[in-house]
């Protein structure tokens, strides 16, 4: 017989703490005490969340959000899209863009999650998609840790959920002895879900969402009971275009999901807008000499960049060829940081030309000998003809020697 377990009690179950369940530490408790040792750590974790980095950003904004918001979203679409584009309060508070790019994808991939549909971000590499997925789950829920890492080998239990084995052999199946997944808890909570590509996951087990997605429960036949997901659950899953043909989403999973594509920097000033103010961030959290706005060097890492991967130079007038690995601004953001790490510990603190230039032959050489060929022939045609690139020039001379 089928028992269905109120979608309520099992935000209570998995919620609570030990008094409710005997002392028994449950993935609830957990989690608590994830939340407990964020809340201590705060801003000392290496990496803070999205939540904890910018908590005082989300308070200001939940604090002068009168629009409506949906069930247990904690801002409105409204202030969850400001959030991410950033903007200034009517209190003056200043809200830093985490999202460079066009408005309208933020909007399209905010109401998204206040309907029944899931939000697939897709994109190539680098174009933000997990930055995205966790500012959004952040703003909306407030807790960007409820995580799916898609692999080749994610199995089942890590959608649905799995069993504590010492349990499951000392008392049976029970809900004491249940591992609820992510996925579980963001449904009897009423929370956002975060599934990391989705696409390198095998399609059977792709599959597991759809139930979730369509009829939004999670059975669980072991106990003859199901979790009902409560209003406020949905779900973000980033895909890289690059693994197009690994597993291809069947198209009943695709149509659970609205689809928004994350486009590459339109221009080279927005790549470099976006690069300095990551730059800026990750300097900061690593003691790092500030950059002076505007550095030349950022400019010039970014040019090599779109240069090298769109296949022609800037001005149109020269075709190059493109390396085997990706050049992103994810990678530009890591040669910038490492060249200003380097200036600081080896130089004199100010970002120089031979600062990058050892990072961007890293970047871009990754297959030793057919990227070697690119590279040269990029160095010998486009970067020595250049205006006020001499020294770039020398310096990727000496890296390359
Ligand atoms: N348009 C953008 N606005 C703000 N930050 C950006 C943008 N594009 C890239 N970034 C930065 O690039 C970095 C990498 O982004 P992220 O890891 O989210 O990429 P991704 O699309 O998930 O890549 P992958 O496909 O490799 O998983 C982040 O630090 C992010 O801040
Ligand atoms: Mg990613």
């Amino acid at each position: 017989m089928s028992v269905s377990v109120e979608s309520g009690k099992a935000a209570g179950d998995m919620a609570g703490g030990p008094a409710e369940r005997g002392g028994q530490q449950g993935a609830g408790d957990v989690r608590d005490s994830n939340k407990r040792q964020r809340e201590g750590a705060g801003q000392e974790a290496l990496r803070p969340h999205a939540e904890t980095a910018f908590a005082d950003e989300l308070a200001a904004l939940a604090a002068q959000d009168d629009r409506p918001r949906p069930a247990r979203w904690n801002l409105s679409p409204w202030a969850v899209a400001t959030y991410l584009l950033g903007g200034t309060l009517p209190d003056g508070t200043v809200v830093t863009p985490k999202y460079v790019g066009p408005r309208r994808i933020v909007e399209v991939a905010v109401t998204t999650l206040a309907t029944d549909r899931a939000l697939l971000l897709l994109g190539v590499p680098g174009t933000a998609k997990t930055w995205v997925s966790e500012h959004l789950a952040a703003a909306v829920s407030g807790d960007s840790t409820l995580l799916v890492q898609g692999t080749a080998g994610t199995p089942e239990e890590a959608i649905r959920y799995g069993w504590n084995y010492a349990q499951l052999l000392a008392h049976g199946p029970s809900r004491d002895a249940l591992v609820p997944s992510p996925v579980m808890r963001a449904m009897a909570e009423g929370m956002t879900a975060r599934v990391e590509e989705l696409t390198r996951i095998p399609a059977d087990v792709q599959d597991t969402l759809i139930t979730i997605l369509s009829e939004k429960t999670l059975p669980i036949p072991e106990l003859g009971a199901e979790v009902q997901a409560v209003p406020g659950f949905n779900l973000i899953a980033t895909a890289n275009d690059r693994d197009r043909g690994v597993n291809e989403l069947s198209s009943a999973l695709r149509r659970r999901f609205n689809t928004v594509v994350l486009p590459l920097p339109e221009s080279v000033q927005a790549e470099v807008d976006i690069v300095s103010r990551r730059v800026e961030q990750l300097g900061r959290s690593l003691d790092l000499p500030r950059l002076p706005d505007g550095t030349e060097e950022i400019l010039r890492v970014v040019t090599v960049f779109r240069e090298l991967r769109g296949g022609v130079t800037d001005d149109g007038r020269t075709k190059v060829k493109s390396p085997s690995g990706t050049l992103s601004t994810a990678e530009a953001i890591s040669v910038v940081t490492n060249g200003l790490a380097l200036a600081a510990h080896f130089g004199d603190g100010v970002l120089r030309p031979g600062d990058v230039a050892a990072g961007i032959l890293g970047a871009v050489v990754r297959d030793p000998a057919a990227d070697r060929v690119v590279w040269q022939e990029y160095l010998e045609t486009v970067v020595r003809e250049r205006d006020g690139w001499k020294d770039f020039y020398r310096a990727c001379r000496e890296v390359s020697a």
